[in-house]
């Protein structure tokens, strides 16, 4: 394409200044450079742009009138579940997942920036005794319930992992995953596909360049997911394996009950087609969006839009009014998430501030230390308002949440309180089987052998753990590494 054609082409956007260093190129950045432009509709890019800031303009009105918490027809604890309610649930969800009708989607293609590793999140190994990265914990988790739900129904139904990932983080992952030979799962149920990217602009809405010969993007956020979902076949493969529930999820909550049976069981008793788990808010102040009911739609409110009045407000019982704290945890009926690919162009975007490298206007790149552009990003959770039968189910933080957004510097969700936060959750599953154990004792229960504490009594009852730190591992990884797992 010639300087002319692409000239007129980004003039009438407004956007010709990414072709600004066009002389300077060599005829390959100049044939990428065309390619990534034709790869756009600027029309559509000024448009996001637009909507974008006309979102952020919006004045955050402080809610309260119209707030209202999730109503308890909607809402379970788990902590509060008699034994039948929380074995009918589970096992209606093992049923589920023996029947080939679960999937998993691993929402993977952020560009993990706080915590500033330089691979997809998944590869992160927190210190754990068995070095176990956060994918190959979660892919046992995987293994285990699938095993668990064949024991109970005598059918081996495959749960299939839909792994998404975005431009920076699809092949690292991918060759990741095929070195460690899907971690004991079939290729086949192992699914990896690709977010899209949107440009980065200026703040007047001007495309950045990152490198003379390309163009500044993003990925477009977790909610990303939905448009993808459609353009990269990934319904038409849920809709042919016959997935009817899938369990989404980022990647970096390591205690992160992947496939959860009492989650799945619980959304199908209730006829759900959207649900989110939730954690109980620690303090009004804490910095969480509240999943709550606004005009009557059920949506995660973020912290900065709730008055205090609002985030202080307590029931009799001294809970908090908006305590249902989001963690990036759902679930979709395969038939909501049809329905919302359809609509996905109208969803929210986000508008963030960030500090993005990008070629001055001298030709020189820059690496600025303040926030210089805008990024867009949709929300997951952005279609929780669609939903018909929306439900919420409350689980601990001690059991579920933990997930890993910082290095160790920031000293809160980084590596450090993710590895401390699992084994500490393992001394309460060793205490619950009726083992010895002592808080300065570090024993890691691999998932191949307990996704969630079950299974372990023969092993650790009456035991006195004082081997720290330790594996406790199933019999297969103690036949393959030769080494005896158990204690
Ligand atoms: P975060 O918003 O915490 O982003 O993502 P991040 O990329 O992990 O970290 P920072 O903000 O750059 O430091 C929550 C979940 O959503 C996924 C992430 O991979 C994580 O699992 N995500 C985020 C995507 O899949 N795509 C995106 O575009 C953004």
């Amino acid at each position: 394409m010639s300087y002319d054609t692409l000239f007129s082409r980004l003039s009438v956007h407004g956007q010709e200044q990414l072709i600004k260093f066009w002389p300077d190129l060599s005829a390959k950045e100049q044939e990428q450079l065309a390619r990534e432009i034709s790869s756009l509709d600027f029309a559509e890019v000024n448009e996001v742009f637009r909507r974008a800031v006309d979102a952020s303009k919006v004045i955050k009105e402080k809610l309260d009138h119209d707030l209202k918490p999730i109503p308890d027809s909607h809402y379970e604890s788990v902590n509060n579940l008699s034994n039948e309610k929380y074995e009918e649930y589970e096992s209606l969800g093992f049923k589920e997942i023996a029947e080939g009708r679960v999937g998993v989607l691993l929402l993977s293609g952020g560009q993990a920036t706080r915590l500033g590793f330089g691979h997809p999140k998944g590869m992160y190994d927190v210190g754990l005794p068995s070095k176990k990265t956060l994918f190959q914990i979660q892919a046992e988790r995987i293994v285990k319930i699938q095993q668990m739900a064949a024991e109970k129904y005598g059918k081996e139904g495959r749960i299939t992992w839909y792994i998404m990932t975005s431009e920076h983080t699809m092949a690292p992952t991918a060759d990741f995953f095929k070195t460690h030979s899907y971690f004991g799962l079939n290729e086949d149920d192992v699914v990896f596909f690709n977010q899209g990217t949107l440009p980065c602009f200026d703040f007047e809405g001007k495309v950045l360049l990152d490198e003379k010969h390309h163009i500044a993007s993003a990925p477009d956020g977790n909610g990303g997911l939905y448009k993808a979902l459609k353009t990269e076949g990934i319904l038409e493969d849920i809709m042919k394996r016959g997935v009817k529930h899938l369990h989404a999820h980022s990647v970096d909550n390591i205690l992160i009950k992947v496939a959860d049976p009492v989650f799945i069981g619980y959304c199908t008793s209730k006829n759900a087609d959207c649900a989110a788990k939730v954690v109980q808010k620690s303090c009004p102040s804490e910095a969480v969006g509240v999943v709550c009911r606004v005009n009557g739609h059920y949506k995660v409110v973020e912290y900065s839009e709730l008055t205090d009045a609002a985030a202080e407000r307590r029931n009799p019982d001294g809970r908090l009014t908006f305590s249902a704290g989001n963690i990036c945890n759902h679930y979709f009926s395969a038939e909501f998430l049809s329905k919302i690919c359809n609509f996905e162009s109208k969803l929210k975007l986000h508008l963030a501030k960030k500090k993005i490298p990008f070629v001055d206007s001298d030709g020189i790149r820059q690496k600025p230390t303040e926030p210089n552009g805008i990024k867009i990003e949709k929300f997951i959770f952005d279609v929780f308002e669609f939903a018909e039968n929306f439900i919420c189910l409350e689980v601990s933080r001690e059991a579920e949440f933990s997930p890993l957004k910082n290095s160790d510097a920031a000293k809160q969700d980084c590596p450090t309180t993710a590895r401390l936060d699992l084994l500490k959750l393992h001394r309460t599953y060793i205490r619950q089987a009726g083992g010895n154990i002592t808080d300065d004792v570090d024993v890691e229960i691999s998932p191949l052998l307990s996704y969630a504490g079950e299974n372990l009594e023969d092993l650790v009852k009456d035991e006195v753990f004082v081997i720290s730190p330790f594996h406790l591992k199933s019999m297969s990884e103690s036949e393959t590494n030769g080494v005896n797992g158990n204690h």
